[in-house]
């Protein structure tokens, strides 16, 4: 039997990890973790009782009060992110939890608990996680790290599609400019910007399809079972 690996796929935001990190664990049956909706869960939670994220009281309060897990909804075939006990899967698209997300994802003490819980999701092997800091803090000996951007142009341009088809009426320029203050905060944050150390393959999709990327990716993991003694 083949060994199960672990896959840290971090990046850029909206540059299709999740996508990526779907359809690979599809196609080796392995677990797919979105770890930036545990984030947004927190973020919307936050919102919904009017925590200020400035005050590190309410907020250490406030963690103590969230249950997440994964819960199958048979509706749309897939895992989706309960926020105690309720799937926000959707509701954490949207723009006002997006606006606020990367100031919340900044505080060490959302990070402390949300790096454990998915430290214990990985840690019979087989997932595949997308995040920021999957390959250098919650997973630093994943088999594979893969370090995905995209032009921000076409990632804003691609977000906007999205949005737009679900009824949404944000502008292009709210979208690139959230886009790129996402990637700020993300990059320069205090505790555990993203980066991309040597560990990691690069995979810039601005100008490959969905599907070539997953070849690669594949090929990436083929390579790697190989090395490991893995026919
Ligand atoms: O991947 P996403 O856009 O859904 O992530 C939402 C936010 O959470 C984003 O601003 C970055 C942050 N995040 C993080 O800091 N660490 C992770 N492992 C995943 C997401």
């Amino acid at each position: 039997m083949l060994q199960k690996i672990n896959i840290a796929i971090d990046g850029h935001s909206s540059c299709g990890k999740g996508t990526l990190a779907r359809e690979m664990a599809e196609k080796l049956n392995y677990t797919f973790i979105d770890s930036g909706s545990m984030y947004r869960a927190v973020a919307l939670f936050f919102l919904q009782n009017d925590i200020l994220i400035s005050d590190t009281e309410q907020v250490v309060k406030a963690l103590k009060q969230i249950n997440l897990d994964f819960q199958y909804s048979d509706t749309h075939s897939r895992f989706e992110i309960c926020l105690n006990g309720l799937s926000v899967e959707k509701r954490i698209r949207q723009m006002d939890v997006a606006a606020i997300v990367s100031d919340v994802a900044a505080l060490s003490s959302v990070r402390k608990e949300l790096v454990r819980m998915q430290q214990d999701l990985g840690k019979n092997k087989g997932v595949v996680m997308d995040g920021r800091d999957i390959g250098t803090v919650v997973f630093p000996d994943a088999e594979l790290k893969i370090f995905m951007t995209a032009d921000v142009e076409i990632r804003a341009q691609r977000r906007h599609k999205e949005l737009f088809a679900t009824g949404s009426e944000i502008s292009f320029e709210e979208v690139l400019d959230n886009l790129t203050s996402r990637d700020r905060i993300d990059s320069n944050r205090e505790d555990s910007p993203l980066t991309m150390t040597d560990d990691y393959r690069l995979l810039d999709n601005s100008h490959i399809s969905q599907k070539e990327q997953l070849q690669i990716a594949l090929e990436w993991v083929e390579e790697i079972q190989k090395k490991n003694g893995n026919p």
